[in-house]
């Protein structure tokens, strides 16, 4: 693997404020009682660091709400972050004016979740694929362009007649809509690329061949490849790290097949055990089960925000918020006690 890092995050932090009249209430009914009031903002995201190097897929995965899809539009500077740095081939953009970011945009895309709602009705494929080209005025003739495309559309394993160039997102399966948003993505062969929930709309049937593309365009253009997802089986097959997320955190980071065969963070092992044979074919869609409620990112628990859930949880846990440390040198968990739960300290020895 190419070890240039494109992109590179520390410390990333995005508070939502709550909507006035929300907090308003909130205040009045559960918070205020007389006291000072208490600064209501959802912690989205809470000093999330990781990298992606050229023709790696990093994998961010958790449970709906734990912020996944936040970190994606973060980097992307789709919205601003609180705090932290984004490095982006070595240059911090993370405070970048909206004017500034425009001539890095083209190097960064997005694949949506929902092909249906994400090509335009109106747009045929040429166009839809044409569409960064033209904006950017980057080809000599439309000749050059409708080549652009029609390459784009061999790589992803689309017909490259006139008629398919001619068809409009109603008359494409929903398979074919989606590698149109792929070809889209790749358009201007971009070094990053954020691809948020892109096969959970799609039937189980076809996701495999989609995801399967995505995963040869990233080693062939050696693209930076955010893949966020809530399935553990999907990352699996198309990561080569993950960072399991919980409440906006990183928990648990390493490469792929140690995270899945060894994890360490005892939130990773529920997930884990919750899906006992990670296969990207299988028709589970739903969201990954897992026992007792999920806080809320408004008020986080004291300590170890895993702690309500944890059923290794001692008094201690509710007195640190961990950071990630070192299991080895590739392996981060976020557990002051990640040592006696996976009996890696004999009994009785003290740390
Ligand atoms: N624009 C917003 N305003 C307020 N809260 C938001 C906003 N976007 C996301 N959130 C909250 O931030 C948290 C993380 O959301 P999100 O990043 O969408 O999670 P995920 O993609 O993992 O499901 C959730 O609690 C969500 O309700
Ligand atoms: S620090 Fe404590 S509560 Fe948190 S995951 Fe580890 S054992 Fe559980
Ligand atoms: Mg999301």
């Amino acid at each position: 693997m190419n070890q240039d890092v494109i992109i590179e995050v520390t410390n990333l932090v995005k508070h939502f404020p709550l909507k006035k009249s929300l907090t308003q209430t909130l205040r009045e009914q559960f918070f205020y009682r007389g006291k000072e009031p208490i600064d209501l903002k959802v912690h989205a995201v809470d000093k999330v660091s990781f990298k992606i190097s050229a023709g790696e897929t990093f994998g961010l995965v958790g449970e709906s709400g734990c912020g996944k899809t936040t970190v994606g539009l973060l980097l992307l500077k789709l919205i601003e972050p609180t705090s932290g740095v984004i490095n982006f081939r070595n240059e911090d953009i993370s405070q970048l004016s909206e004017g500034e970011i425009k001539t890095k945009r083209k190097e960064m895309q997005i694949i949506f979740q929902n092909p249906y709602e994400s090509l335009s009705p109106r747009f045929s494929v040429l166009d839809t694929i044409a569409e960064p080209l033209r904006l950017l005025k980057i080809y000599n003739s439309e000749d050059e362009v409708v080549e652009r495309v029609k390459e784009t559309l061999k790589s992803v394993g689309l017909p490259q007649t006139e008629d398919f160039l001619d068809r409009y997102p109603h008359e494409l399966s929903g398979g074919m809509r989606q590698r149109v948003g792929v070809a889209r993505a790749y358009t201007l062969n971009p070094s990053f690329i954020v691809a948020d929930e892109p096969v959970s709309m799609l039937d189980v049937s076809i996701r495999v061949g989609v995801l399967r593309i995505m995963k040869d365009l990233v080693k062939k253009f050696q693209t930076a490849f955010l893949f966020i997802t809530h399935d553990l089986a999907l990352a699996r097959y198309m990561c080569d790290r993950i960072g399991v997320m919980y409440l906006g955190r990183i928990v648990e980071l390493g490469k792929t097949e140690d995270v899945i065969n060894n994890p360490l963070h005892p939130y990773t092992k529920a997930l884990i055990s919750a899906v006992p044979d990670p296969d990207p074919e299988a028709t589970r869609t739903e969201e990954i089960p897992i026992v007792g409620e999920i806080p809320s990112g408004l008020i986080l628990p004291q300590g170890c925000r895993f702690n309500p859930r944890c059923i290794y949880a001692e008094e201690k846990c509710k007195e640190t918020d961990p950071d990630l440390l070192e299991a080895d040198p590739t392996h981060l968990v976020a557990c002051i006690r990640f040592k006696e739960v996976n009996n890696l300290v004999k009994e009785g020895e003290v740390e």
